[in-house]
């Protein structure tokens, strides 16, 4: 049986099953060649916390396992189902490589699988990867599913790095004026290459230039009903005050209440 969650805006009060909440959305339609539909996931505690740091480990950072829910999970990957392209980043490729996170390069369900090719999709997205350091492995399953790849970068990586992947058969997108890959360039540089909804799965950093930069489209939050404190964190966004206000629009909020076991959560999606 499905998950049933509580609609709190805009249809206050009725239920609604999870199962296929974030597919109805069809994000898949909502781009076009001109103004492809840039949209994001985030998982944040009560108090604002995307992730905590390690202090122990580097600092490295990684999620509280539990504020992670099946029910958010499952919603991340109805939204991943309707991309034609991903926007990672080297940071995930070495995590991947490391084993500390698991994978999403791929559809992995067979039935959002046989979704995407009813929808005109390809059974995998493109992937694109923003590295400044360009220091990172190739995961094999990108290979194994035959999914086009394009690294990203900015202008002054370094140019032995470049040719590196480059020599490797990856077209590198240089798209940023320094070493740090910029929102506007990248969604410039997929426009040309016809992409038209892309489902940004990096992390704050990247959320910060998409927003600065107004490329980001919709922003997919889920709150979950938890503090987790911490002196050492990360939130959504990563650099200093915004010069202009971000005004964004509530579209939909909604409620479930009994997971993570003794709390909650709300789902909600914001366009800007
Ligand atoms: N709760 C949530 O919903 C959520 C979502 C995402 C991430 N997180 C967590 O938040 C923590 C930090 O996120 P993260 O490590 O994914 O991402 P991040 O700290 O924003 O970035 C990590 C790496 O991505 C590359 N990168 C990011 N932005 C870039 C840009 N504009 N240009 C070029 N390269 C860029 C860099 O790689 P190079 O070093 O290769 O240059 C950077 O070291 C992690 O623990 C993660 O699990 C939580």
């Amino acid at each position: 049986m499905s998950e049933q969650l509580l609609n709190l805006y805009p249809l206050c009060g009725q239920q609604q099953n999870l199962k296929d909440l974030y597919l109805a959305h069809r994000v898949d339609r909502l781009g076009s060649m001109t103004s492809p539909f840039v949209y994001a996931n985030f998982l944040s505690s009560l108090d604002g916390r995307i992730a905590l740091e390690d202090k122990e480990q580097n600092l490295i950072a990684y999620i509280p396992k539990h504020i992670t829910t099946v029910s958010d999970f499952k919603l991340f990957m109805e939204l991943h189902a309707q991309a034609d392209c991903l926007i990672t980043h080297g940071g995930y490729m070495r995590a991947l490589n490391e084993n500390r996170l698991g994978n999403v390069l791929q559809v992995k369900s067979k039935e959002l699988i046989e979704w995407r090719c009813n929808n005109g999709l390809k059974p995998q997205p493109t992937v694109i990867i923003a590295s400044a350091s360009m220091e990172f492995p190739m995961h094999p399953s990108l290979h194994e599913h035959q999914q086009d790849c394009f690294i990203a970068t900015g202008k002054n990586a370094d140019v032995e790095r470049i040719r590196y992947w480059q020599d490797h058969g990856y077209k590198v997108l240089i798209s940023g004026e320094e070493q740090m890959v910029q929102g506007a360039a990248l969604i410039q540089q997929l426009k040309k290459l016809d992409y038209k909804s892309i489902y940004l799965i990096a992390g704050p950093r990247m959320l910060d230039t998409m927003i600065r930069e107004k490329q980001l489209s919709r922003l997919y939050l889920t709150i979950t009903h938890q503090l987790i404190g911490g002196l050492d964190f990360r939130t959504l966004l990563t650099g200093p005050p915004l010069e202009n206000k971000v005004n964004m629009k509530l579209k939909s909020l909604y409620y479930e209440p009994d997971s993570p076991p003794g709390s909650g959560q709300f789902f909600m999606h914001l366009d800007l």
